[in-house]
């Protein structure tokens, strides 16, 4: 199961490599790659034509579902008896791994590390203002989730939920139009924290 999550979590990483190394890839690997891209839905041999925009959703969405699998192993063991609770802690660490990849491309390269500018991004869009407060709970939620400190900060680790919901929101905010792909998308993190409250 271990090798599962480190394998699954992974994958985004690979992708977007093999994505932004097309123009040095040697005429094998391309070939391999064309072969491959008639069984699986995306491209694997083409330059994203804006790679801030490709890494930022590619992370987000990277995030996103792997924080789902986090909020999973709860309901998985109180609904199907099954108790994977020890592989929690990586899936959510995975998922921090590529917050903060996520975070780091717009505080680093959209604002250039200007303390100022984030700040004014943060007051004045409302979507960033929720992912920064999502950000900022599963930070400390990842330096306090070593086995000496996670004992005393078991109470405070229940704000995924806050942070749940916050990135639902910034998730629904980022985008002008929203779809139905965009509403299940939602909905399975809503779906997860609906699942915790039966539960109590
Ligand atoms: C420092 C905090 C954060 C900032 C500044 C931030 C910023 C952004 C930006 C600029 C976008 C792109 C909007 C566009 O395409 O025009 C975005 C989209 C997104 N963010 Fe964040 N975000 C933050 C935190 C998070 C966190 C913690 C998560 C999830 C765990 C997350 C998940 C997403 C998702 C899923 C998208 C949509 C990607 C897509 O459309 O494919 N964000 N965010």
């Amino acid at each position: 199961m271990r090798f599962v999550i480190w394998f699954g979590a992974l994958l985004p990483a690979w992708y977007a490599l093999i994505r932004l190394s097309v123009e040095i890839q040697p005429e094998w690997m391309r070939e391999s790659f064309i072969f491959l891209e008639q069984f699986i839905p995306f491209t694997l041999t083409k330059f994203p034509t804006d790679p801030l925009k490709f890494l930022t959703d590619l992370s987000g969405d990277s995030a996103f579902w792997l924080l789902a699998l986090t909020l999973t192993f709860t309901p998985v063991r109180v609904f199907l008896k099954l108790n994977l609770i020890r592989y929690r802690r990586l899936a959510g660490l995975f998922s921090f791994f590529y917050a903060l990849i996520h975070a780091m491309l717009f505080i680093g390269i959209d604002q250039e590390f200007h303390v100022g500018g984030v700040i004014h991004e943060v007051l004045t869009k409302p979507f960033i203002a929720f992912g920064m407060g999502a950000f900022v709970i599963m930070l400390t939620m990842a330096l306090t989730s070593t086995k000496k400190l996670f004992g005393l900060f078991r109470t405070w680790h229940r704000m995924v939920y806050i942070a749940a919901v916050l990135i639902v929101v910034h998730y629904l905010m980022s985008h002008k139009t929203i779809t139905w792909d965009h509403i299940s998308m939602a909905g399975v993190l809503i779906s997860l924290l609906v699942l915790r409250l039966i539960k109590r």
